[in-house]
């Protein structure tokens, strides 16, 4: 069926801003976290990887080729040479329609610019990216979440990853983030009792991709109290679908859309 009106959603309900307003900014910089921001979304999605000297910065890919002026992987940079890169000209050339000149020369935030930059005005997203044993990825984020003192608030900082090893080893460090279990289903998506069990030793909730679930489907999850975070709906009859599907929360490069399909417009 093709529901087109969203019945009253009666449990917490997030739209994660997925790279920030990434439509209308270059993904992963401080303009599009700050214009997610004020478009009313619940969380600032940031995917994390790391440079040469361990530093975590945002962005989504292993390599910088495709978000910066630069070349190769973002483990070869170290933090000032990343520092050196344009972030913002890609979008310019690549979304005319959306080009401002003040994307022009944006630098990649490291995760530490933006816990400084936000401190505890908005909700964080966090995904740790292509963790390798060894480089403590987890060790360094949770350090920061310290420092800035993120992780004593209810739900203002969620994990998520591909990684179960990495949500483990987290919770493992810290009982009380709430962990997101992100999946990529090739085919439709359909779960047991004992992968439900699996993953409710671990994690708060799990993060499809939206295209391969269904309402049985989260509404298995949902009766085990798991949140269901799919990834990444853009229209919005998508995401009313999902929302009468009983879904949590999505994933959107439009927090606009989002908003808006909340307040039931
Ligand atoms: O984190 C949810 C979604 O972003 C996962 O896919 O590749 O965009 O990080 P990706
Ligand atoms: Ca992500």
């Amino acid at each position: 069926s093709c529901s087109t009106s969203v019945s009253n959603i009666n449990h917490d309900f997030f739209i994660i801003a997925h790279r920030g307003a990434s439509t209308y900014a270059p993904e992963h910089t401080i303009p599009s976290y700050e214009l997610a921001k004020e478009q009313g979304a619940d969380y600032l999605e940031i995917d994390l990887q790391m440079t040469a000297d361990g530093e975590l910065v945002a962005m989504h890919d292993e390599k910088v080729d495709r978000t910066t002026n630069g070349k190769g992987f973002v483990r070869s940079y170290t933090l000032h040479e990343l520092k050196q890169l344009d972030a913002g000209s890609w979008f310019n050339q690549q979304y005319p329609k959306q080009a401002k000149r003040e994307y022009i020369d944006l630098k990649v935030p490291t995760l530490e610019d933006i816990l400084k930059h936000f401190g505890d005005s908005v909700n964080y997203y966090i995904e740790t990216k292509n963790p390798i044993k060894g480089e403590y990825m987890e060790e360094k984020l949770l350090a920061l979440l310290e420092k800035y003192e993120l992780l004593q608030k209810g739900n203002k900082v969620i994990i998520q990853s591909f990684s179960e090893n990495s949500l483990r080893k987290i919770h493992r460090l810290n009982k009380s983030i709430p962990l997101i279990q992100l999946m990529k289903y090739n085919h439709p998506a359909t779960v047991s009792e004992e992968q439900i069990s699996h993953w409710k030793a671990y994690a708060r909730g799990i993060g499809p991709n939206y295209q391969m679930i269904d309402e049985t489907y989260v509404k298995k999850l949902r009766d085990h109290n798991l949140w269901v975070h799919p990834y990444t709906v853009n229209h919005k009859k998508h995401m009313k679908r999902l929302i009468n599907w009983g879904v949590t929360g999505v994933f959107t490069n439009y927090s606009d859309r989002g908003v808006e399909v909340k307040q039931g417009k």
